[in-house]
Order: structure tokens, then C-alpha cells, then sequence
């Protein structure tokens, strides 16, 4: 099996004229995790997301023909120089160059907002990531005059994976699956998939509660690093294909249930892979327990559906159906936000992907 996109195939460069692209591309949240990977961003277990539609990334391009013999590359966050990103982006930038040589013709200002607070702490490499292979792919298209072509989606999933893993799924919505999974033939570990779920499913709410704001101590590359020779790296990976086949037919279904049983396995399987690692870390606070204890008690005491799920940090993704949005948001006002740090929470939803931006 191949783990590079295939080159294009061409004989010559084509011309690339001046112009803007623009896009939008969600954050997304994965219920079944991807934790562990091998060659280049090959995941060890299939995962599954919603796609978020608040937390998002927009990226302008502005491109034309390079006019100097190493074509240039501007990048700037929130309308200021971003050298910080500078290096992760270059590299990222060369690997799709060997996929669309047009690139190193091509000079490249690059400018990216998010839609959350810096300080929020969500991780924004899926966001980030997938707007990006979105521009570059739009440009490197349009110079062969073939965007957009029905095919164009599955390859910037393909070209985003390579960016971050997590961000291959953002470029679909409301729910995408990376990675192969026997019970859907067209998976594929190369590029995510759109998948079809309950109407329910399309309403539910992500209330993203900001624990702690501080950049994680161990990344998340770091982390999928340290599954390899895992003492539970097998059974975990197990596991995740074994929570993904109980959770396909919940979300076509509607049983939030489940879905819900699942989403919390998955987040403290997560959490306890990094706190079994060598070397080990524990990234959750005392205050991502104390939510999850609340979150636990209201389901248990007030039967309303809510669960949670952990990303590689401190925060809780708090879940929960559109119809209970009322009862859920007055909680959350009364004994969630004074767990959160500064109050801070982000009240998300469920979306339906990326947007091109005029
Ligand atoms: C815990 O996609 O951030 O959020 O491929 O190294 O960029 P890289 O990792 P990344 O890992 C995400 C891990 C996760 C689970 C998930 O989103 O599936």
C-alpha cells in the first residue's frame, strides 16, 4: 500500500496566475481516538469525529508567480508575523511541493485567524491544518484548471493528514472516519470519510469547558510517539476498533446512550495510555475531575442525556442532545463555570465542514 499522495502526473509545471483563496475549516472532536501512529501519519486504529462548526480556522492565500529563485513564504496569525509557526508550516509546505510541484513556483502569503481564544487551549492543528491543505490544494488545482473536481475533498483529506492527523477529518462533516474499519469498505487509513448519522446526531452540543489554558507539557506528537512499544498499545488499539463497531450503528440510530458509554471509554482510555506511558504524565486537573463527577451526577440524579470526552488536554468536551440545550445550559451556568478557569466556556455544535470564503 502507498503512504505518499501519488506526484501529479505532468510533464511540465503549469503557470500559475495571481490571485486570493480563502477558507473556513472547523475544529473537530473525536469520539473514537487516534493514538498511536506509524510511517507517515498512518494511524494504528481507525477514529471517528464530529465536526465542530464555532471553533474554526479561516486561512487567506495570496499567491502568483514567484519572482525571485527561492519562491517566498509569508505567514502571519490574526494579521501579525507568526515566525513561531514558521518552520512547521515550511515543512509542511515542501511535502505538498513534492506532491504539487506548481508550489515552488509560486510565492505564498498566508494569513490565519481562529475563531477561539488563543488562550482557550484548544488544540488548533486540525483547524489550522485542514484550512491550509484546503488554500494549497484550491491554488495547485486551479493551476491545472481542474478545481473543483469531484475528487478535490478526499485529496486535501489525504494532504491535511500529512499536516496533522486529527485534521484529515475536518474536511468533512458532521462526522468523519479516518483510518480502515471492516465495516466500512471505503475507509481508508489514507484520507477520512464522511459518515451518515441520526438527524439527532446533527444537533448535538459541544460545550468545550477550559479547564486550564496553559500550553500542554507533552504534545500530542510527543504522545503518539510513546505508543510505540506501549505495554497496552495492542489492547488499546483493539479497543478503539471495537468501540467504533458499537458506535456506527449508534450514530445512525440515534442512541446517544452508546454513544455517550463510548465517548467517555475512549477519553479515559485515552488519558490512561499517557498517564501508563514511559515516561508517564498526567495531563487532566483536579477540576476535569470535579466536572466529570457533576457531569456524572446530573445523568445519574436528573436523567438528562449528557456525557463528556477529553482531547490530549486538561479541558472537558461536555455532550449533549440539541433538545436538551436548555436544561443543559442552565447547569452549566449554576455548577460548571465556576470549575472553569476564568469562567471561560465555548458553547460548539455540531457542523457540516469547511466553507470556501469569497
Ligand atoms: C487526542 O492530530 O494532534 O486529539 O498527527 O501528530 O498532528 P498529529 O496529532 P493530532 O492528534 C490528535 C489526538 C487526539 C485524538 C484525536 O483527535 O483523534
Amino acid at each position: 500500500m502507498t503512504t505518499l499522495p501519488e506526484r501529479d502526473d505532468r510533464k511540465t509545471t503549469p503557470a500559475i496566475q495571481e490571485g486570493v483563496v480563502r477558507w473556513r475549516s472547523p475544529s473537530n472532536i473525536a469520539i473514537v481516538k487516534y493514538w498511536g501512529k506509524y510511517g507517515e501519519q498512518m494511524p494504528c486504529n481507525p477514529s471517528l469525529s464530529l465536526t465542530l462548526s464555532k471553533a474554526y480556522t479561516e486561512t487567506q492565500i495570496r499567491f502568483g508567480p514567484r519572482k525571485e529563485e527561492v519562491p517566498a513564504r509569508e505567514f502571519s496569525f490574526h494579521g501579525n508575523p507568526a515566525p513561531q509557526f514558521a518552520r512547521r508550516i515550511e515543512s509542511y509546505l515542501e511535502r505538498l511541493a513534492d506532491v504539487f510541484p506548481v508550489i515552488n513556483e509560486t510565492d505564498l502569503h498566508i494569513d490565519s485567524e481562529n475563531s477561539f481564544p488563543h488562550s482557550a487551549g484548544i488544540a488548533s492543528s486540525a483547524s489550522a491544518m485542514s484550512a491550509l491543505a484546503l488554500g494549497i490544494g484550491e491554488i495547485a488545482y486551479k493551476a491545472e484548471s481542474k478545481f473543483p473536481d469531484k475528487a478535490f475533498m478526499q485529496r486535501v483529506s489525504q494532504l491535511a493528514r500529512l499536516g496533522s492527523g486529527s485534521a484529515c477529518r475536518s474536511v468533512f462533516g458532521p462526522a468523519a472516519l479516518w483510518g480502515e474499519a471492516p465495516e466500512i469498505p471505503e475507509s481508508s487509513q489514507e484520507y477520512a470519510i464522511p459518515v451518515e448519522i441520526h438527524s439527532d446526531f446533527h444537533r448535538v452540543c459541544d460545550t468545550i469547558l477550559i479547564v486550564d489554558d496553559a500550553a500542554k507539557a507533552v504534545s500530542s506528537r510527543a504522545g503518539h510517539m510513546l505508543m510505540e512499544g506501549h505495554i497496552f498499545a495492542s489492547a488499546r488499539f483493539a479497543q478503539a476498533r471495537s468501540n467504533l463497531k458499537r458506535l456506527l450503528p449508534a450514530l445512525r440510530n440515534g442512541d446517544f446512550e452508546t454513544f455517550g458509554r463510548i465517548a467517555e471509554d475512549e477519553a479515559l482510555t485515552l488519558h490512561a495510555m499517557m498517564m501508563t506511558s514511559k515516561p508517564a504524565y498526567v495531563l487532566i486537573k483536579p477540576n476535569t475531575l470535579a466536572i466529570i463527577e457533576e457531569i456524572r451526577k446530573l445523568r445519574q440524579e436528573r436523567k438528562v442525556p449528557v456525557c463528556f470526552t477529553l482531547d490530549a488536554g486538561p479541558n472537558v468536551h461536555l455532550l449533549y442532545p440539541g433538545s436538551a440545550k436548555k436544561v443543559v445550559e442552565e447547569w452549566i451556568g449554576e455548577t460548571l463555570m465556576p470549575l472553569c478557569k476564568n469562567g471561560l466556556l465555548i458553547h460548539d455544535r455540531v457542523g457540516t465542514g469547511p466553507e470556501k470564503l469569497e
